[in-house]
């Protein structure tokens, strides 16, 4: 493997894999100067915060009664939950455990909400679409729905016409539907200007983790389509009716998913959606215009260009092998797991996932035991966990790079897993010829865990992350490197988008394994890129760091949250 590769070594075969190159590039934030963005916040057009469709109407979605989600650990394992029926009841808590308000916080005079999935800056760029057949308590017809979080409610965007539904739910099994993810890109360029398409990116495979939990909640498996293209999306998901929308805060889209709901695999990478069923969706009739989010806006011609390079075009290149996820031979990953000696929580999985949140600031102090470290480690590696890596229909490309501060038995210092140990050794070509490579203590012989530096790398991992103290004062911190150059060249440019999304599911794990171990994580998007590599001797665009997180214990934040049920 070279690893001085170039943006420009060769001849690409589709050179739209440059732009998003050229992109990621140019938004990196360096020493010297952080990615363009707005210079001040022009508070008179923040977005608002919720979007709703005037004129749809909207179907409350009834609040569940009372905590019937399974214990924590057994989301993880697929076929561990009995599946419920569909029913208005259970779609309502497929969304009240993924994209719902959780709670409110106030300060200064200001209240604001917070969500279950996480988004930077609180700014949730992410909307959440469902295509379904009628049901009792929506219309008896199929159609297109929008999901509200504040009113956690359906807004009826579409009603299909007869014989429309049968053929786009063709191939796949009884009771399946639809829910999609789209990006309104000016929510985070408002705030982060150039480098809000990443962010945009990173929201989307949290949100995307966040529906394949809940959906194990309910014994529901969830699968991205990746064989459907952008334009099927947007025309299913009626984001290409210009009319509907203001042109600035128009959706993009970001993926769609079948949802099975008796638990069944499907086969995600044979799927396609019928031409004539799509046409006949956009066909409507359609209800409802977008709010407008802001009175004016400030484009950021580089996110239009970037999100135009990386539409998943109809045919492509062929998508890569599927990877070995925990069901590849269950007595295997069943034996792997034993070796880790986790301690269930003792509390349900709706519990953790609605009590998630990003901690401000950390107290510097507290640490977490090894077990806990190498157990929120395991559920990372698709090969240990099912889920959510059940969902992704390619091998894990995102591997993490860890700055260890408090980890209980072992050393401080700078530590690499491959989430996917048959990229050890490309991760070591890549990496400094000086680090050690050693097995840490007691590791699970299934965690392909290294130490590569003993040493204290609390302040470097405050100075990688922007200054935020948060980096450092955790027991952990992290960075996420994608095999970068290679993947876009070969998989197409849609895969710069789709990098990101592994980069946020993995964020999302950890954010509720923290929760789970009594401790608290908080993303982290600000992040110096290349002096990052730099640390970890990568160059050139054969790794690149998408993603920071820190985990650790959190300092109180004194501003009034009243969480909501
Ligand atoms: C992609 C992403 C990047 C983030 N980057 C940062 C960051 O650099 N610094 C920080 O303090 N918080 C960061 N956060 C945390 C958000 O600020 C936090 O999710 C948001 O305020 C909502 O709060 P909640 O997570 O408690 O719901 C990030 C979150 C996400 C999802």
């Amino acid at each position: 493997m070279a690893r001085h590769s170039r943006v420009s070594a060769s001849k690409p075969r589709d050179d739209r894999w440059t732009i998003a190159a050229r992109y990621h590039e140019r938004t990196k934030h360096r020493y010297e100067q952080f990615a363009r963005s707005p210079e001040r916040l022009d508070w008179e057009n923040e977005p608002a915060a919720f979007r709703r469709f005037a004129g749809a109407a909207l179907f409350r979605l009834p609040l569940p009664a009372g905590d019937r989600t399974p214990p924590y650990e057994a989301i993880y394992r697929t076929g561990s939950i009995a599946p419920q029926p569909v029913s208005l009841d259970a779609l309502s808590r497929l969304f009240f455990y993924s994209l719902a308000v959780s709670a409110w916080k106030s300060a200064g005079g200001a209240r604001w909400a917070l969500r279950v999935n996480p988004s930077s800056g609180n700014l949730h760029p992410t909307e959440g679409y469902l295509a379904v057949y009628g049901l009792e308590g929506l219309t008896s017809a199929p159609g297109v729905y929008h999901y509200a979080p504040e009113e956690h409610a359906l807004e009826r965007r579409c009603e299909f016409a007869p014989g429309v539904w049968e053929r786009l739910a063709a191939g796949l099994p009884a009771g399946a539907f639809f829910v999609g993810l789209s990006s309104i890109a000016w929510r985070e360029s408002w705030k982060y200007g150039e480098r809000a398409f990443r962010y945009c990116q990173l929201d989307v495979g949290h949100a995307l983790a966040a529906l394949r939990v809940s959906a194990a909640m309910l014994g529901w498996r969830l699968f991205f389509l990746p064989n459907v293209a952008d334009e099927e999306t947007s025309r299913l998901l009626g984001l290409e009716r210009r009319e509907d929308f203001v042109e600035r805060e128009r959706e993009a889209p970001g993926l769609l998913a079948a949802v099975a709901p008796g638990g069944e695999a499907i086969g995600p990478l044979s799927f396609r959606l019928n031409k004539e069923a799509v046409a006949g969706a956009a066909a409507g009739p359609w209800f409802g215009k977008a709010n407008r989010l802001s009175p004016n806006h400030q484009p950021w011609d580089v996110i239009d260009e970037v999100e135009r390079a990386c539409r998943k075009e109809p045919g492509g290149p062929p998508e890569p092998p599927a990877p070995p996820h925990g069901a590849q031979g269950a007595a295997g990953a069943d034996g792997a797991e034993a070796e880790f000696r986790r301690v269930p929580c003792g509390k349900s999985a709706g519990r953790i996932v609605r009590q998630r949140r990003s901690a401000a600031a950390m107290d510097g102090e507290t640490g977490i035991s090894r077990g806990t470290f190498y157990g929120m480690l395991g559920r990372l590696l698709p090969a240990l966990s099912d889920s959510p890596w059940d969902c992704l229909t390619w091998p894990p490309f995102v591997h993490l790079k860890l700055f260890a501060h408090r980890v209980e038995g072992l050393a401080p210092g700078l530590y690499a897993l491959a989430r996917d140990g048959r990229q050890t050794e490309a991760l070591k070509a890549a990496m400094k010829p000086s680090f050690r490579w050693e097995r840490p203590a007691d590791c699970p012989s299934a965690l392909p865990l290294f130490l590569l530096e003993e040493r204290d790398v609390q302040v470097l991992a405050v100075q990688l992350s922007c200054g935020q103290d948060i980096a450092g004062e955790g027991a952990f911190s992290l960075g996420m490197i994608a095999a970068f150059e290679g993947v876009l060249r070969r998989c197409g440019a849609h895969f710069y988008r789709r990098l990101f999304w592994e980069a946020g599911m993995i964020g999302q794990v950890l954010y509720l394994e923290a929760e789970a171990a009594g401790a608290r994580a908080t993303g982290i998007g600000c992040y110096f890129d290349d002096p990052v590599h730099e640390v970890f001797g990568l160059r050139g665009q054969e790794f690149q760091s998408l993603y920071h997180l820190t985990v650790g214990g959190p300092l109180e934040d004194r501003r009034p949250l009243q969480t909501e049920a």
